[in-house]
């Protein structure tokens, strides 16, 4: 006899298997009783009949308290009404371990109760259902970019430089040594990119943000591509081409997730390639036509992403933003130097920027100028000048935000639910 996922029981329809697995929920009369079994897969109704299993198993079902882990056997049905469309008549059980008291029941619980309990909380079908989803984004982008030849080059996360500002660094001691926890794999991506061609990175980055938002936490992971050769134009075609990949494979395997979710599909689906790209002069009419009083050389907040995206109903790309507001390696438009050839990828649905991107100073005059000008310190910035001293070519590359990306394919309000355990400001435990 085989111990199968519930997932996959469909291949074993009237077939006698084992599901290993925890008790989520029961109800049932004192001849027949209804088990819910969860095994990270799914869920399934196990139904224990007491003339099949006998007095002394049957009352045993009564000392099965919510998460208790549980080996259960039995015949697989079909069942229309379940869930998955089987249900399983039970034949045997064994107790692996007994639960005490589970602090979070079928009843509502407040946030921030759940989020004491981040560890117990992810066991609940919605949390395992976004996971699953997070699990699947990052699958597809692993994969987008092994169709496309891009070598995976991971970046270190202990640095000795900022590369996103000074104002959000994480410090630490790095024997007798002052070090930062990474915000960006991008400087190190870009000498990757010189030696490799087309690489991307994929791991957690910091902030210590100042902010408590629905967007920001203070570890999060990122995806980052950095391409040799590559110009603005062709570092958005490949981003929208990304997220376009992406979307579609969410929606090709995460239909039982999405739809536990509620979420509303069809904001999805109706995406298309391209994606619209408008300047950040554009993007400040939008503001200006919807009532905003927004001055030019200002960034974004969070709503004035909400009206621009809006305006589209479809992610969107904006370009060409003030020199000023942008990082020290962005390189300005050589037609209009107030403003740099960087663009960031605004969501739909209020879900605001995810991808921060744009074509990176070649100069090496003028990188060292930017270096300066931002009051960085040059002497931990000699490898990365050195890339514009030996073969400098036009380079380009993005990074996109996990987390947020999940909450909008998710449809989530708040991004702590995207990741299993968040770091948030003054939140740190589990
Ligand atoms: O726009 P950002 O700051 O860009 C960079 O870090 C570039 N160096 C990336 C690159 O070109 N290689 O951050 C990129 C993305 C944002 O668009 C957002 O999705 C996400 O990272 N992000 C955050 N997500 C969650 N919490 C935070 N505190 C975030 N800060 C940025
Ligand atoms: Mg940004």
């Amino acid at each position: 006899m085989s111990t199968v996922l519930i997932k996959n029981l469909g291949k074993h329809l009237n077939e006698k298997v084992t599901i290993q697995g925890w008790l989520y929920n029961q109800r049932g009369s004192g001849k027949v009783k209804f088990l819910i079994l969860r095994d990270g897969s799914g869920l399934l109704q196990c139904v224990i009949v007491k003339q099949d299993i006998g007095e002394e198993l049957f009352d045993r079902t009564k000392t099965l308290t919510q998460e208790t882990s549980i080996k259960v056997t039995g015949l697989v049905k079909e069942e229309p009404r379940a869930a998955g469309g089987y249900e399983m008549q039970v034949t045997g059980f064994e107790v692996v371990s007994i639960a005490e008291e589970y602090p979070i029941t079928h009843k509502e619980h407040g946030v921030d109760f759940l989020l004491e309990r981040r560890h117990l909380w992810i066991r609940t079908p919605r949390q395992m259902a976004i996971l699953r989803v997070r699990s699947e984004i990052e699958h597809a982008f692993r994969d987008f970019f092994y169709q496309r030849d891009f070598v995976l080059a991971d970046a270190p996360i202990i640095t000795p430089s900022a590369c996103e500002g000074t104002s959000t660094l994480f410090g630490l001691d790095y024997h007798g040594e002052k070090a930062y926890l990474s915000q960006s794999g991008q400087l190190y991506s870009e000498a990757n990119a010189m030696a490799l061609g087309r690489i991307y990175c994929f791991g957690p980055t910091f902030r210590a943000e100042k902010s408590k938002t629905r967007r920001h936490l203070m570890e999060f992971w990122m995806v980052e591509a950095e391409m040799a050769y590559f110009d603005m134009d062709d570092n958005i075609k490949l981003q929208e081409e990304m997220v376009y990949y992406v979307i579609s494979r969410v929606l090709e395997r995460c239909t039982r997730e999405l739809a536990i979710l509620d979420r509303d599909v069809e904001k999805l689906k109706n995406i298309q390639l391209p994606f619209p790209r408008i300047s950040y002069t554009e993007a400040v009419e939008i503001l200006r036509e919807a009532g905003e009083d927004f001055t030019w050389g200002e960034d974004f907040g969070a709503p004035h992403e909400t009206i621009i995206s809006n305006h589209f109903g479809s992610p969107v790309f904006v370009h060409r933003y003030p020199t000023s507001i942008k990082a020290f390696y962005m390189k300005p438009d050589p037609e209009d130097s107030s403003v740099v050839l960087g663009a960031d990828l605004l969501a739909p649905e209020g879900y605001g920027e995810i991808i921060g991107g744009g074509q990176r100073i070649d100069d090496l005059e003028l990188l060292k100028q930017r270096i300066e000008e931002h009051h960085l310190p040059v002497e931990a910035f000699e490898w990365y000048l050195d890339l514009r001293k030996y073969g400098s070519v036009p380079h380009s590359g993005f990074g996109l935000g996990l987390e947020r990306t999940v909450a909008w394919l998710c449809g989530l309000e708040h991004i702590r639910e995207t990741i299993p355990f968040p770091r948030m400001l003054h939140k740190m435990y589990p």
